[in-house]
């Protein structure tokens, strides 16, 4: 799968299925989106980033990539895995992370587009997902509307957000 975005993304961005080969820098992007980027939601408390990161691992990273009917997508800049993305079979976004590097650069935006447009392809009627506080923003600017915030077993909140396709 191929897809070419509109708007402030870099030329050379590519969105493409992740591989076998990708577990390794898709978790590691994954995991450093989350401690880096996602202050907001842990405040570098290391309870909540390990709450935040116990399943990243390249054991389930290679298992969500498996998974039949399930989508993961990368998202490249050159040679450079700059964003993961996640669908589930029944619609909800299961990963949207940016590499550091490559934050406000569209990668997030060009990532949700690419997986609304396979859930859209799947026939499916919404696209759901928990959000981050980090990304609640991006989220509701992209048409995601919420539910209240619920506090995790970690303590983090997460926010349940829909769209309708
Ligand atoms: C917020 C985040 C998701 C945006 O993704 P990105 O790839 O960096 O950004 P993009 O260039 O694709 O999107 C830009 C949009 O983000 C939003 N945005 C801009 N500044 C923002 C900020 N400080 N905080 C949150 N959202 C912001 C706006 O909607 C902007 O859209 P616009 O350009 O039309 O105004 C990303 O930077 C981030 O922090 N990710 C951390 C991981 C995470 O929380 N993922 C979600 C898991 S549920």
């Amino acid at each position: 799968m191929s897809f070419s975005p509109t708007g402030p993304a870099p030329a050379n961005l590519a969105i493409r299925a992740a591989q076998d080969d990708d577990v390794a820098a898709a978790c590691a992007l994954v995991r450093r989106s989350i401690a880096e980027l996602c202050v907001a939601d842990h405040h570098n408390q290391p309870a909540i980033v390990e709450g935040m990161l116990i399943n990243k691992t390249p054991d389930n990273m290679k298992a969500w990539i498996a998974t039949p009917g399930s989508f993961v997508l990368v998202a490249e800049v050159g040679a450079m895995t700059a964003g993961v993305g996640g669908l589930t079979g029944d619609g909800e976004i299961s990963l949207l992370y940016v590499a550091p590097d490559f934050r406000f650069q569209g990668v997030s935006k060009a990532l949700l587009a690419a997986l609304e447009d396979k859930a859209r392809s799947l026939g499916l009627p919404n696209c759901a997902l928990v959000s981050t506080d980090t990304a609640q923003r991006f989220f509701t600017a992209r048409g995601y509307a919420g539910y209240d915030a619920e506090e995790d077993d970690f303590g983090m909140d997460a926010t349940s957000m829909t769209k309708a396709l």
